[in-house]
Order: C-alpha cells, then sequence, then structure tokens
C-alpha cells in the first residue's frame, strides 16, 4: 500500500500542507532542528493509527492558537482507491474535546477506519524497547497484533476497562459473588488477549532471531513472558485458559482487597529479549540494544508484509543520528530491499545513502517547500 497524498490543515507547526506523492518509494522531509519534520510524520502515524506519534495529548496535535486540526489522506492499496481523514476540535476553555475519523468521507467508529493505511514507526524511542520497562515492550506487542487484526485494539480497551471494574469493587468492598462475576468475564478477556499475544511472540520469535543473527552476528530470543501461569498459551483450549485465570483471581482476591487494586494478570505481561542467553537489558552493549530494537521492528515488518501480502509505510524518525555506521547501513539495505514506501526525516540528505532516487521535501518554519 502507499499514501498517494497527504493533506494538513493547522497541525502542530504546519499551517498548511498539501503533498501529493509519486511512485517512487522513499521519500525525505529534509529541514533544520525544530522546522517541522517530526511533525509530518506525526501527521502520518495520526492518520494511520488515530493516535499520536509522540506522547502528547491530542490537543497538542492542534496548531497553538487555533481551534481545530486535520489530517487527510488517499491510500493506494493494489487497484483500490481509499481516503481518510482525521480531526481534533479543541473544545470550549479546553472541555469537550471532539475528536473525529473518517472514511470515504463518512465519519466512522475506529473498529471500522482501521485496516486502510498500516504504518510501522522508527523513532529514537524505540530502543525503550531492551531498556524500558514491560509497558514498552507489551504497548509494542499489542501494537503489532492490532496491526495484523484491528479486533485486537477492542480486545485490549474491553480488558482495561473490566479490570477498572474489578478494581473499583474490590476497593468499595463489594461481595464476593459480585467481584467473581467480573472475573469470569476478566478471564474470558485476558484468556483472549494473551492467546492473541502469545501466537504472535510465537511467530515473530524466528524471524527476529535470524535479523539480529544478520545485524550483529549475535544469536538471540524474543519471548512473550506472561504475568500470569496458565495453560500453555498455544496448545489448550481457550476455556482452559479461562478457568485457570478466573481461579488465580479467586485466590489472589482477598490479597487484592487489601491492596485496592488487581495485582497481577495481562496487564503486567511482557516479552523477554535474551541475547546470548542474557537479559538484553542488563547484559547488551548500547549497539547491540539499538540493534535488538531495531532486529524487533524489522522481524515485524517482515510478518506483516508475509501476512498481509502487502507492505505496510515505513515512517522513520532521525534514526540515521541514532545508529552507528555499520548498522545504519544495515537498515539501508534493509529499506532497499522493503520495496514499499518510506518516509523519512533527516537534517541532511547527505546522511541517507542513495538520496539521489529520493523524493526530498524541505521543511522551513513549517511550511513544505516542495519536492
Ligand atoms: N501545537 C503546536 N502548534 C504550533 N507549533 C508547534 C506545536 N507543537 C509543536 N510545535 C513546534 O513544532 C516545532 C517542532 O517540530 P518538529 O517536527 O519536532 O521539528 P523537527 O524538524 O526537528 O523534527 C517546534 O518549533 C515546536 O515549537
Ligand atoms: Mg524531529
Amino acid at each position: 500500500m502507499r499514501l498517494s497524498s497527504l493533506h494538513l490543515d493547522r497541525f502542530r507547526n504546519i499551517r498548511r500542507a498539501d503533498l501529493a506523492f509519486g511512485e517512487a518509494p522513499l521519500h525525505i522531509f529534509v529541514g533544520e532542528n525544530g522546522q517541522g519534520k517530526t511533525n509530518l510524520l506525526s501527521a502520518i502515524y495520526w492518520l494511520a493509527t488515530l493516535t499520536p506519534l509522540q506522547t502528547h495529548k491530542g490537543r497538542e496535535l492542534v496548531m497553538w492558537g487555533e481551534q481545530e486540526a486535520r489530517v487527510r489522506g488517499e491510500v493506494l492499496s493494489g487497484e483500490l482507491r481509499r481516503s481518510l481523514a482525521v480531526s481534533y476540535e479543541v473544545g470550549q476553555g479546553g472541555q469537550g474535546a471532539a475528536r473525529g475519523a473518517a472514511r470515504e468521507g463518512k465519519r466512522v467508529p475506529p473498529s471500522q477506519y482501521f485496516g486502510a493505511l498500516t504504518v510501522v514507526a522508527f523513532t529514537p524511542r524505540d530502543l525503550d524497547l531492551v531498556r524500558g520497562g514491560p509497558d514498552d515492550r507489551r504497548r509494542f506487542l499489542d501494537r503489532a497484533v492490532f496491526n495484523e487484526r484491528p479486533a485486537h485494539l477492542h480486545a485490549v480497551q474491553s480488558f482495561g476497562a473490566a479490570l477498572e471494574g474489578r478494581n473499583r469493587l474490590l476497593r468499595d468492598g463489594a461481595p464476593d459473588a459480585l467481584v467473581a462475576a467480573y472475573e469470569g468475564t476478566l478471564a474470558e478477556l485476558g484468556a483472549r488477549l494473551m492467546g492473541a499475544r502469545a501466537r504472535y511472540a510465537q511467530a515473530l520469535a524466528p524471524l527476529f532471531s535470524s535479523t539480529l543473527r544478520d545485524i550483529c552476528g549475535v544469536s538471540g530470543a524474543v519471548a512473550y513472558r506472561p504475568a500470569l501461569e496458565t495453560p500453555d498459551l498455544l496448545a489448550a483450549p481457550e476455556g482452559e485458559v479461562q478457568e485457570a485465570l478466573a481461579r488465580r483471581w479467586a485466590e489472589s482476591r482477598a490479597a487484592d482487597r487489601l491492596r485496592g487494586f488487581t495485582q497481577r494478570g495481562p496487564q503486567l505481561d511482557d516479552l523477554s529479549l535474551r541475547l546470548s542467553d542474557h537479559s538484553a537489558k542488563s547484559y547488551a552493549s548500547q549497539g547491540q540494544q539499538r540493534a535488538i530494537a531495531l532486529a524487533l521492528k524489522i522481524a515485524q515488518i517482515e510478518l506483516l508484509s508475509a501476512r498481509a501480502g502487502e507492505r505496510p509505510v515505513l515512517l522513520l524518525d532521525d534514526v540515521s543520528s541514532e545508529l552507528d555506521a555499520r548498522r545504519a547501513g544495515l537498515l539501508f539495505s534493509f529499506l532497499d530491499r522493503f520495496g514499499g514506501q518510506v518516509f523519512l526525516t533527516t537534517t541532511h540528505e547527505r546522511h541517507i545513502p542513495r538520496h539521489e532516487e529520493a523524493t526530498l521535501w524541505r521543511l522551513e518554519g513549517g511550511a513544505v517547500l516542495g519536492s
């Protein structure tokens, strides 16, 4: 799939931009720091995922002093042409902000929005996959599953809502029967969530190991690390996993009541990353940690491309500055082979191999100066 056009309206520091992307796969956003390169990538990311790329709130998508931000784009996928549009309106006095998403000009709920444009972003924060806490890795895992099965988002959100429900009951001192009923729902949603995570991690594992061997010549492994023990998630029937989860939560109910929240469950799941059979977080060098983060992303893209039968759109923010020459070389050789559409940012095109074949877009003070 490829994005064929992109229109921004009062999006962060970009008042207005209308870009048409031809068939050449590589697009480079070039400019000094602070000009709007990352913002342009975030617009694409927002259009694809309905979530901001950086960790800012929805209202920060809107240009300062303005009330609304809009991004539109057209996506080509085989013979199909789809149009996507997102908007964010700041409410009066900061209250009642309104988000909107539309496909083919019709407003749709998120569940019907996803699937037209799939992106994978590389950012300097990817290093948190190795150095950060379980939540960074869990988010990566869930987003990767979601890219292949948009319904996974709903599973994650429903589980979160049910978890919040049980926690509220525990804090309110609700009777056991009521809490037990919630545990049943939680177990059903949890088993589905964990099953999807386990199956994804299992498919990712061999691709990760081979990519890592290519990139830094060492052996490494990734595996799903659920916070709760269950029967084999890949082999046991889902009903058995459900029963095991419900039992666990029933057993810990008294202790959870004392703490006022659910202390264990898939809300704490992790991915384990190993390098030469040691924990990557404590054992790998800086360079190796970068290679591991890169290998995870590349493995994700390989899997996604193979399963969807088409390539996602890649967004790379400032990555060449994050990698040493050798690993940057490996990344670009991957991009060369990749063949799909790639958007990347840099302060100077000379940092990017084969930039002569790319389309350059210069950014200055939020204005896109054309290709
Ligand atoms: N909501 C906003 N409205 C206007 N300007 C913004 C907003 N959010 C960020 N900016 C500005 O955008 C610029 C950063 O753009 P960015 O895309 O991160 O630059 P870079 O080219 O370095 O990637 C900064 O100058 C910042 O002040
Ligand atoms: Mg930037």
